[in-house]
């Protein structure tokens, strides 16, 4: 999604700007800009990558200044143009040099440019921003940090914004309601960012921004008022990983390098929460409501994308483990449907970013509707975390590619633990609970005998690349992570895949099965095993060609299919935590082989921070 960075110091700011930005790129963009304040404003926009903006500014010169504001804009209101990318600027004519950009969108921005256009202002772009630029301008009298409050007091929406003023040439405001910004602490800096990632290389002193906090900003001095001037304090705390946890290292793309982290990440989820002498979970984050959850009468959880899957697959270790009623939902629609929040609900927000705003919306209605709301989240200090009761970190460090893999594994992991963490308080016995820890501590090492796999995974995929349409297909556990298997090809590779409950396959789409058709079967040795095989041969006998992931030393299977990806025999309730990983390659091979941007896929944002 957008992403901000903002610079107010004594060094040139336009190399802190560009290398910001380029920090930023994995969210997803489609055209950035920057504007320097040095006596005049000076702003540069670009189509495309920061590559050609860092170019365009080269080439213009004169970005010589010790503060700036710049910008990736993922467009929403308005084409992907020059003129729509930011920063955006007040009236031209009316206007005092007020120069915004902007993260999140301004709900009531046609109805305060109506009131703009009939006090005389013109406007040069489509967007939202640019609404807010002109309202900024319009109120100032004299005072950046007062107008920027005044004109946020009109606008409904989400914003994190960054506001210089050419008449003020040491004030920056910065300001946040619903989404992230935060400011990173130097000596005598600033270094403003929509995400720590953009911030680590200054310093890892930074206060996050709370939401309706307006924060003034000069060389030598830091303030925090709410939007209604009322002074309010600021707290820095330390960010927590650094610039080599955020390089690529010796790897080509982000995704490759997290789907090898997987192990690594798992052993620090795990780290300290496995407690195999007392066959205890260890949770601090939720211990405090450790009683509220035992006597839970339902639990929800909610989340997009893979995190939603991550939630599926919670959802049966809960009633499996714990014995709770549980239920999943879209973040998008739980918060719109009249959710039933009853006495006794939990609701669990899963994020790796902790800013999704579907998930975080639904988070904040479940909270009203009286349920205790819990996250799981990656990110620390993000919204969601700030917004639950109580929560569990994953820990498995940034995760930067766009199609979540570490965070999947993290999720799912974090579910077991929690699950057990219950269960152990209502059903299990501390046996069952050590049996299933001890398996768990070897799932990293599993993980890393699949990661083995990759060349004839990569081999196995090219047999198949050139097929537009694939199936992916799991029962129980494996459900999940078929259409976590199908949504990780289609976003890098831009195959149309589908993924569906096996069974579900003869309701309707086994219409879609001709010759040669791939067709992955999620198939482990489990519960369901024999109803699988069935399903597998039903594929077959219409000429699809089959590849599954199975269990090792599964002779049986190999009978069957064209292709078989191995995994380790584990119980069920871990078995996601394997069967994903040959998903993920292959879509990783699969993306590769068309040639796509693995990291940055076209129209996707890491976070997507608009409803
Ligand atoms: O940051 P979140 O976990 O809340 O993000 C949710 C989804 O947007 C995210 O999982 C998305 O589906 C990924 N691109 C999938 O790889």
């Amino acid at each position: 999604m957008c992403g901000i960075v903002a610079y107010i110091g004594r060094r040139p700011a336009l190399p802190v700007l560009l290398e910001g930005l380029k920090r930023l790129e994995y969210r997803g963009y489609d055209s950035a800009g920057l504007a320097v304040l040095n006596g005049g404003l000076k702003v540069a926009k670009a189509v495309g990558r920061v590559a050609v903006l860092e170019d365009l500014v080269n080439r213009q010169g004169g970005f010589d200044a010790t503060m700036g504001v710049a910008h990736t804009r993922w467009a929403t209101h308005g084409g992907v143009t020059e003129k729509n990318a930011h920063p955006h600027r007040d009236d031209a004519t009316l206007g005092h040099g007020v120069v915004v950009i902007h993260n999140g969108i301004i709900e009531n921005y046609a109805t305060l440019k109506r009131y703009l256009e009939e006090k005389g202002h013109v406007f040069t772009s489509e967007t939202d921003t640019e609404v807010l630029a002109h309202l900024i301008g319009e109120l100032y009298r004299g005072d950046l940090e007062r107008a920027v409050q005044s004109a946020l007091r009109e606008v409904t929406g989400a914003y994190a914004i960054a506001v210089m003023c050419a008449k003020e040439p040491d004030v920056m405001v910065v300001a946040r309601k619903g989404s992230p910004l935060m400011v990173g602490v130097g000596k005598d800096e600033y270094v403003v960012a929509s995400d720590s990632s953009a911030i680590v290389a200054h310093t890892t002193q930074a206060i996050t921004l709370d939401d309706y906090t307006v924060a003034r900003i000069t060389r030598d001095s830091f303030r925090t008022t709410t939007v209604d001037n009322v002074p309010v304090t600021a707290e820095i705390r330390e960010l927590e990983y650094d610039l080599g946890q955020i390089d690529l290292g010796a790897f080509d793309h982000y995704m490759l390098k997290e789907i090898h982290e997987q192990p690594n990440a798992l052993r620090l989820c795990m780290k300290g929460r496995l407690d195999l002498r007392s066959g205890q979970i260890v949770l601090g984050g939720v211990s405090e409501f450790a009683r509220e959850l035992a006597r839970a009468k339902r639990v929800i959880f909610v989340g997009q994308g893979t995190a939603l899957h991550a939630g599926m697959v919670a959802e049966y270790l809960m009633e499996d483990l714990a014995k709770i009623p549980t239920d999943v939902d879209f973040a998008s629609e739980f918060r719109y449907r009249n959710p039933m929040v009853e006495e006794g609900t939990v609701v669990v927000a899963i994020s790796q970013s902790g800013e999704t705003a579907d998930t975080l919306a639904a988070l904040q209605e479940a909270k009203q509707r009286g349920a205790l709301a819990l996250g799981l989240v990656n990110v620390v200090g993000s919204s969601i975390s700030r917004e639950t009761d109580a929560g569990v970190y994953l820990r498995v460090g940034p995760e930067i590619g766009v199609a979540s893999t570490k965070a999947f594994l993290g999720q799912v992991c974090v579910a077991t633990m929690l699950a057990a963490f219950v269960g152990r308080r209502r059903f299990l016995s501390a046996d069952a609970v050590r049996e299933l820890m001890e398996q768990m501590e070897r799932v990293p090492s599993h993980i890393e005998r699949i990661l083995a796999q990759s060349e004839e995974i990569k081999r196995a995929t090219a047999r198949y690349v050139e097929r537009d349409n694939w199936l992916f297909l799991g029962r129980g556990y494996n459900y999940p992570v078929a259409l976590e298997g199908a949504l990780k090809l289609k976003e890098i590779s831009y195959i149309h895949a589908e993924g569906m409950p096996a069974a579900e396959m003869k309701h309707g789409p086994i219409a879609l099965i001709d010759e040669g058709m791939p067709v992955v079967f999620v198939a482990t040795r489990n519960s369901q095993y024999e109803k699988i095989l069935s399903n597998i041969e039903e594929v077959r006998s219409r000429g699809g060609h089959v590849i599954a992931v199975a269990t090792e030393g599964d002779e049986e299977i190999r009978r069957h299919v064209q292709e078989v990806f191995w995994v380790p025999d584990v119980p069920e309730p871990l078995q996601p935590l394997l069967t994903v990983v040959p998903l993920q390659l292959l879509a990783y091979h699969a993306a590769l082989m068309r040639g796509r941007d693995v990291d940055k896929p076209r129209n996707l944002a890491k976070s997507v921070t608009v409803e």
